[in-house]
């Protein structure tokens, strides 16, 4: 499975935030927005990413993350000249893709909690995946209406009366017949290549599978001044209340095994002196802990709780 990360756009009501820098690179508390897409990813177990963005905004997406192998991973990036829909993402990527199946996941959306997306990551076996969670304001996005057996029937995108309370957040999973599905397509009334439209071809072929996302889950988009600011909120209080960090690319990476407890001890080391280092500092203390309590088995490891 690979993964896209798609963080370009105009981020026009972010305005003038985004004049000199893009939404994704924004601060949703204490990290940069990309942080929290790319961390979801990993925890799913998607080691190769491409991230598309604009020409303009590339280079500093470049400089953040790099080519991933200081977290174990491998970060391709391409250029989206214009924002002219998610789905173009699969005709920008098609080198990329090859022939594997491919989870995209838009730049700007927070997820957090649940065991949803590991589930759905583990029972994929082609067609695609997607989500409903249920919203208080669904004409903002992609409606899914399920039947009586909650199985979807209808998906639109931006629905003037929507059928359901039910938006599909911006993570996709779907088998290798995405690119062609796409290229399949012809723009929308608004000229761009909608991700909506591939998910209703999908549903035509009966094989997209909706599945909704209970009620232990949170998922935020940042795109505007208030849900970005709730965004921060958000994390903040999490984080402050159980001690962890939501949106960590390096703790997820060794958490999956793609990076060594001594490589992210040596990440670590590197880092200036902040908050995000004491917090790493600890993730390797405490992995250091629970090595050294199997090391002794697991009768020595109860005894020294
Ligand atoms: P939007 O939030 O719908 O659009 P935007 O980011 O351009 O913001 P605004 O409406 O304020 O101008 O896009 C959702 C996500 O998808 C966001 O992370 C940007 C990304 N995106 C692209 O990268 N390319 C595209 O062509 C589109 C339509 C969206």
């Amino acid at each position: 499975m690979k993964g896209i990360i798609l963080a370009g756009g105009a981020g026009s009501r972010l305005f003038p935030l985004t004049l000199v820098a893009s939404k994704q690179l924004q601060p949703v508390y204490d990290k940069p927005m990309v942080y929290y897409p790319l961390t979801t990813l990993i925890e799913s177990g998607i080691r190769e990413f491409c991230l598309i963005s604009t020409p303009q905004d590339l280079p500093r997406f470049r400089q953040l993350l790099g080519d991933g192998s200081a977290w174990g991973l491998s970060i391709e990036y391409r250029e989206q000249p214009r924002p002219q829909g998610i789905a173009q993402a699969f005709l920008i990527a098609d080198t990329f893709i090859g022939s594997d199946a491919v989870t995209l996941i838009l730049g700007d959306n927070v997820f957090y909690g649940g065991d949803g997306f590991s589930r759905a990551f583990a029972e994929f076996k082609g067609g695609a995946t997607i989500f409903g969670y249920h919203v208080n304001d669904p004409e903002r996005y992609g409606v899914v209406e399920f039947d009586g057996n909650g199985q979807a029937i209808s998906i639109q995108e931006k629905p003037r009366q929507p059928r359901s309370n039910y938006a599909v957040p911006g993570l996709y999973v779907y088998d290798n017949n995405v690119v062609a599905i796409t290229r399949g397509l012809k723009p929308s009334a608004r000229g761009e290549l909608e991700i909506t439209d591939v998910n209703v071809e999908y549903l035509r072929r009966g094989q997209l599978r909706v599945y909704r996302l209970g009620r232990g889950f949170a998922w935020l988009d940042a795109g505007t001044s208030s849900s970005l600011h709730e965004a921060s909120a958000y994390v903040q209080t999490i984080e402050k209340r159980a001690g962890i960090k939501i949106g960590c690319p390096e703790e997820a990476a060794f958490h999956r095994g793609f990076l060594s407890l001594a490589r992210l001890e040596a990440l670590t080391a590197k880092m200036p002196n902040c908050e995000y280092r004491d917090y790493l500092a600890e993730v390797v203390a405490e992995a250091k802990r629970l090595g050294a309590v199997e090391a002794q088995g697991p009768a020595a490891g109860v005894e020294t709780r």
